[in-house]
C-alpha cells in the first residue's frame, strides 16, 4: 500500500510517500522559516502563498525520488485541519486533485492525528498509549486507544508549550523559532538563578498553562536592564527548567489515570516540535520508567511538522477503510476528541 501525504497547515510545505511496511520511500520538506523570521512569527497570508507556489513542485520531486507515478498510489492523504486555513485549503485542494485525476481514495487527515500516530511509523508501539503532544500550536495529553479513538485528559488553557518557547526567545532576543534557540542558550546557563513559576503544578487535572510563566520572564527581562550573554543563558535555562517541570508534573497526573484505565498499556509517547527538547526527553524518560513504561519519541524529523506522518495516518486509516469524500471541507479547528470538556480560557488554537 503506497500513500502520498501532503502537509501545509503551518509553515512547512511537505510531501512524502510512505508504504504499509513503515517505509518512507521519499520525503521533501520546505521550511518557510526564512520568510517569516523578519516578522518574528508566522504570517498566515505569506504562508498560504508560499504553499501554493511550492507544493506541486515538491510533490513532483518526491514522486520522482521514489521512482513512483500517480498510478502506483493507493491513496492520497492531506492535512485537512486544524491549522492556518489558507495553507490547509492549498493542501486539501491539491490532494483532492491528485486523487480525482488518478481515481484514488482521498484521506482527510487531522494534523493532530498525524502527530499522534507518528510513533507507530518509527517504532513498534501498540495501542493503547499515553501521548503528550507538545508543539507550537498544541499542548495536550491524550490516551490513544486506536485509530480515530482519542480521549483527551488535558489541554492548555492559554499558550501551547512551543508558543511559550517562541515568545520567551523573542523577549530574550534569540530569534525564531524559539525552541532550538532557547535550548542552545540554556547550555551555558544556571537553571536555578531565576525562580520562575510552574503554572498549575500540583493542581488537580491534567491541563497546562504557560501565560504566567511568560509574564514572569517579561518582568525579569524588564528588571534586568541590559541583556548580557550570561543573563540570557541563565534566563533561558531557568525558563526551560520551569517548562520541563510543569510538563512533567501534568504528565505524571495523566500517567496515574492511564495506569488505572489501561493497566495493559506499555508506552508514553511524546510528539510535536517541543519533543525535540533534550531536557524534556530526559524528564519524561525517568517519569515513564517509574510507571514501568517505555518512553517512545519519534526521531526529530518526525516530531516537527512533516508529511510522512500524514501519509502514515493515511495508511492507518485506509487499512480500516476510513476514506473521505471529495466534498470534505477544510477545518481551521478540529479537536481530536470532540467529547472532551471545553476549556475556559483556551486560545483559538486547537
Ligand atoms: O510540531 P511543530 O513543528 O509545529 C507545530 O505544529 O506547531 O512545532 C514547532 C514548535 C515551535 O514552537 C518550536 O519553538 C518548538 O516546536 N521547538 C522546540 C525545540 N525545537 C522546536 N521547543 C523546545 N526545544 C526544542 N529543541
Ligand atoms: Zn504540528
Amino acid at each position: 500500500m503506497l500513500i502520498l501525504g501532503i502537509e501545509t497547515s503551518c509553515d512547512e510545505t511537505a510531501a512524502a510517500l510512505v508504504d504499509d511496511t513503515r517505509t518512507i520511500r521519499a520525503e521533501t520538506v520546505l521550511s518557510q522559516t526564512a520568510l517569516h523570521t523578519p516578522f518574528g512569527g508566522i504570517v498566515p497570508e505569506i504562508a498560504a502563498r508560499a504553499h501554493l507556489e511550492h507544493l506541486d513542485g515538491l510533490i513532483e520531486r518526491t514522486m520522482k525520488e521514489a521512482g513512483a507515478g500517480f498510478a502506483d498510489l493507493d491513496g492520497v492523504a492531506a492535512t485537512a485541519g486544524p491549522g492556518l486555513i489558507g495553507g490547509v485549503i492549498v493542501g486539501v485542494m491539491t490532494g483532492k486533485a491528485v486523487a480525482l485525476a488518478g481515481n484514488k481514495p482521498f484521506l482527510a487527515i487531522n494534523h493532530l492525528e498525524g502527530h499522534a500516530l507518528s510513533a507507530r511509523l518509527s517504532h513498534d508501539v501498540a495501542f493503547p498509549y499515553l501521548l503528550l503532544l507538545v508543539s507550537g500550536g498544541h499542548c495536550q495529553l491524550l490516551i490513544v486507544e486506536g485509530v480515530g479513538r482519542y480521549k483527551r485528559l488535558g489541554t492548555t488553557i492559554d499558550d501551547a508549550a512551543g508558543e511559550a518557547f517562541d515568545k520567551t526567545a523573542k523577549l530574550l532576543d534569540l530569534g525564531y523559532p524559539g525552541g532550538p534557540a532557547i535550548e542552545r542558550a540554556a547550555k551555558g546557563g544556571d537553571p536555578a538563578r531565576f525562580a520562575f513559576p510552574r503554572p498549575l503544578k500540583g493542581r488537580p487535572g491534567c491541563d497546562f498553562s504557560f501565560a504566567g510563566l511568560k509574564t514572569a520572564v517579561r518582568q525579569a527581562v524588564e528588571n534586568a536592564g541590559a541583556l548580557l550573554p550570561q543573563l540570557v543563558a541563565d534566563m533561558a535555562a531557568s525558563f526551560q527548567q520551569a517548562v520541563a517541570d510543569s510538563l512533567a508534573d501534568r504528565t505524571g497526573r495523566a500517567l496515574e489515570i492511564f495506569r488505572d484505565r489501561h493497566p495493559e498499556g506499555k508506552a508514553l509517547v511524546v510528539a510535536g516540535g517541543v519533543a525535540a527538547n533534550t531536557l524534556l526527553r530526559q524528564r519524561l524518560a525517568s517519569l515513564a520508567a517509574g510507571y514501568g513504561l517505555e518512553l517512545v519519541a519519534p526521531p526529530l524529523r518526525l516530531c516537527t511538522d512533516n508529511a510522512a506522518m500524514i501519509a502514515w495516518a493515511g495508511v492507518e486509516r485506509l487499512r480500516l477503510g476510513l476514506t473521505d469524500g471529495l466534498d470534505f471541507s477544510p477545518r481551521p479547528r478540529w479537536p481530536l476528541d470532540p467529547g472532551a470538556p471545553k476549556v475556559i480560557g483556551a486560545g483559538v488554537k486547537a
